[in-house]
């Protein structure tokens, strides 16, 4: 197991909210090495001791059940040195003493610094086998970008001593819908394009952009959610089933569903997606503002758009992708409908007010699983069968002990597995796809729609949130 952190970006939020509570989570489980130890690095002037300051508060903030033994562990084995990422020298000079170690390197810092410092990391010899390379999302900021990252990484550590985050891969609902897909002869059956209707892939946050305005005038919900998040989701719906768990093995069916995605153009933009972006609001009955980004970047808090996957499976299956910010609830679900029995044989409800199988994977807030079937009513009054909707729900029990996504993964770069990182080609045909989508909003000038913080998106998302939109179901659209 690697013994050796090298953080970049400690002082920013990823590492102060995620990436420190999950070491100190590991720590307190006794999964870190005994002689493990942490080098965080920023551009703030700090000593360690200051950064100790800084970070022990945020700690006991994130984990109040923490002991201060188990804190004070931690800080023990963090040591803190100020860097300038642009600087390959700068970056040799904070490592290298630490080269000798099995070293894992987290990039928690915009991908503009990728390069230099890689290359910094090689130069101070941090890069050279055994040690490991964690790069967050996103990489880069399209195909051209990425491209470069990626050929220039190539050239200073070899692709598999390379792990690139997606969070999403490393939560355990997430990696369930593998185990519910391929350990369940009933999904198998019908998981493909003669009984299935539609798939929706829905990520709404009530959080807003808050805080983090300069990364997000850039990006907008295309580049930070779908182009990593949603479209790993999608892959893990959509993939062929692989011939074994081995990393490589599930990486190359997903990247077939990736190369299998239809390229968005402009005479499609309309009809196939919406761009939004919120404006104030009320959540969670509080007042919230809207967005405006700082150089008024045309940048869409709100994305939605129909994806088809060119291949036998999916052929004619739309798969209606969704995210947004300050959306009326915290949700990440997967919603599969399957098509409508071939023929009805009931007077009551009529063919067409019947209600679909319908299958919901929802993977947040809470974890739980949802089939609606059709079931009759035990003695209607006039006497024939009658059919009504009977949802079948599978809680996933609370008592499991379910680690959080940087945990595992941090567990699981540490100890050199890398099924859930993704693949450099995984990256390209991601990116790939999006520019397709980016391109042609600009080609057909897609307006951006606002729509109130609270609620279920622009009025003209409606067609891509079917389940959302139901009456009753997720009571919160107030039109924009
Ligand atoms: C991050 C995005 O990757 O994922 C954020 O950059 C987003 O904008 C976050 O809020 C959502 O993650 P989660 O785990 O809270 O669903």
């Amino acid at each position: 197991m690697h013994n050796t952190l090298l953080l970049f970006g400690a002082t920013g939020d990823l590492a102060q909210r995620y990436l420190f509570p999950s070491l100190l989570r590991l720590l307190g489980d006794g999964l870190l090495p005994e002689d493990f130890k942490v080098r965080a690095m920023a551009l703030s002037g700090h000593d360690t001791a200051a950064f100790h300051a800084i970070l022990g508060p945020r700690l006991k903030q994130a984990m109040p059940q923490a002991g201060e033994e188990l804190v004070r562990s931690l800080l023990e084995r963090v040591d803190y040195r100020s860097v300038d990422l642009r600087s390959p020298e700068s970056i040799a000079a904070a490592v290298r003493e630490l080269a000798d170690r099995r070293c894992v390197s987290y990039l928690a810092i915009p991908p503009a610094l990728y390069i230099s410092t890689c290359r910094g990391l090689a130069l101070g010899g941090a890069l050279a086998a055994p040690h490991r390379l964690m790069l967050e999302k996103p990489i880069g900021h399209d195909s051209h970008s990425a491209r470069e990252i990626l050929d220039a990484i190539a050239e200073l550590i070899d692709e598999e001593r390379v792990f690139r985050l997606d969070h999403y891969l490393g939560k355990a609902a997430v990696q369930n819908l593998l185990a519910l897909r391929f350990g369940n002869t009933l999904l198998e059956a019908v998981w493909n394009r003669n009984h299935i209707e539609s798939v929706e892939i829905l990520v709404a946050e009530s959080e807003g952009v808050d805080g983090r305005n300069a990364y997000y005038a850039r990006s907008g919900a295309l580049r930070d959610m779908l182009q990593s998040h949603i479209l790993q989701l999608l892959c893990l719906v959509a993939m062929e089933p692989p011939a074994s768990l081995e990393a490589d093995r599930i990486r190359d069916e997903k990247v077939k569903v990736l190369r299998a995605l239809r390229p968005l153009d402009a005479a499609h933009a309309a009809h196939d997606s919406v761009r939004g972006r919120y404006t104030a609001g009320t959540i969670n009955g509080e007042p919230v503002q809207g967005y405006q980004p700082p150089d008024d970047s045309g940048i869409e808090t709100f994305v939605a758009v129909t994806a088809h996957i060119d291949n036998w499976r999916w052929a004619g299956v739309p798969f209606h992708l969704c995210t947004g910010k300050r959306m009326a609830e915290r949700s990440t679900r997967i919603v599969v409908t399957l098509k409508p029995v071939t023929h009805w044989l009931f007077e009551r409800p009529d063919r067409a007010t019947a209600t679909p199988n319908r299958l919901t994977f929802q993977l947040q807030p809470q974890e739980n699983i949802e089939l609606g079937l059709m079931s009759s009513l035990a003695g209607p009054e006039w006497g024939a069968l009658e059919l009504q909707p009977l949802e079948l729900e599978l809680s996933v029990p609370t008592g499991l002990h379910r680690r959080i996504a940087y945990e595992r993964l941090l567990l699981d770069a540490f100890n050199g597995n890398p099924a859930l990182f993704v693949r450099d080609d995984e990256v390209e045909a991601a990116w790939a796809w999006i520019d397709s989508v980016s391109d042609a909003w600009q080609q057909a000038q897609l307006p951006l729609q606002p729509y109130p913080a609270g609620s279920w998106g622009p009025e003209q998302a409606r067609p891509f949130l079917p389940t959302a939109f139901e009456v009753g179901k997720h009571d919160g659209y107030r039109p924009a």
